[in-house]
């Protein structure tokens, strides 16, 4: 498996059944995003797949969950990133409630996604009652992406953002719904926080990609929280985030030179005044 450069034309933009084909022969690199000016600086890099994820709530609302967040802000946030986005594949995360009341509510939900710029959307689960919704948006042309593991939107049935899938029976049971969410017709699957044997048990059994976060290197790709890359918040850490950047400190430093400068009647000078 290639890892290093994409075989994807430079300037088309990534489908479906693009990403979909990557299975075997490229490691997809995929990032959440929320808003148009970092999708500018996305779309300047290799990265393939971009997530409207629902950790929207965390990083950009500030809350401990994703329960809160609701279809009309990821809407804004699908529409904003979109704006910015020219190749990498667009993916809408399904906020709590907004497709597990009933295949009905999840077409009208996903199609406001797609309406909003996303080419697919994501849903948590792989239980009989998702499977059929998720049957159900895919037969209407909807893709769809399966989440397995540490699904955040069922935080309080684990009771916690805990490892799943650590015994035999519930790694089993999470193998099986694999299976099920590939028949079902997800075109791939993100694995979270769940151990790396188990991860790469599921991605050697399956022939869609598997994007994993916290789920070892054995994935077809791999995802992380933008802000968690971009150190962005130093107090938060977790074992499987790696930062490429601690913007933290710089962005920190920007602004209290620039609050000295203000106070010190340093800015504007003359340069940067009209006459
Ligand atoms: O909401 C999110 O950002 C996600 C990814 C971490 C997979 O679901």
């Amino acid at each position: 498996m290639s890892n290093t450069s994409s075989k994807h034309s430079e300037d088309k933009p990534l489908t479906v059944p693009d990403i979909r084909a990557m299975k075997g022969s490229e490691r997809i690199a995929s990032i959440t995003c929320y808003d148009a000016s970092f999708a500018r600086l996305i779309d300047q890099t290799p990265i393939q797949l971009v997530l409207v994820g629902d950790s929207a709530a965390n990083v950009i609302y500030g809350l401990d969950t994703t329960l809160p967040i609701s279809i009309d802000e990821m809407l804004m946030h699908t529409r904003a990133v979109a704006a910015g986005l020219t190749k990498p594949l667009l993916v809408g995360d399904m906020p709590f409630l907004s497709y597990q009341p009933s295949a009905e509510i999840a077409i009208t939900n996903a199609g406001r996604f797609l309406q909003a710029g996303a080419k697919a959307v994501k849903v948590e689960g792989g239980g009989p009652h998702i499977r059929e919704i998720i049957t159900k948006l895919i037969e209407i042309g909807i893709p769809v992406m399966g989440h397995l593991g540490l699904t955040p939107q069922s935080v309080h049935r684990f009771g916690g953002f805990k490892l799943q899938g650590k015994n035999a029976s519930d790694a089993e049971r999470m193998l099986a719904e694999a299976k099920l969410l590939e028949e079902a017709g997800c075109f791939s699957i993100v694995l979270e926080k769940i151990p790396s044997k188990l991860a790469e048990k599921i991605t050697s059994t399956l022939s869609i990609p598997t994007i994993g976060i916290g789920a070892g290197p054995s994935c077809d790709g791999q995802i992380l929280v933008l802000y968690d890359l971009l150190g962005l918040d130093p107090g938060f850490k977790p074992r499987f985030v790696r930062r490429y950047a601690e913007l933290a400190g710089i962005i920190r430093d920007a602004l209290s030179r620039y609050a000295s400068d203000v106070m010190a009647g340093n800015f504007p000078s003359d340069k940067e005044s009209f006459r």
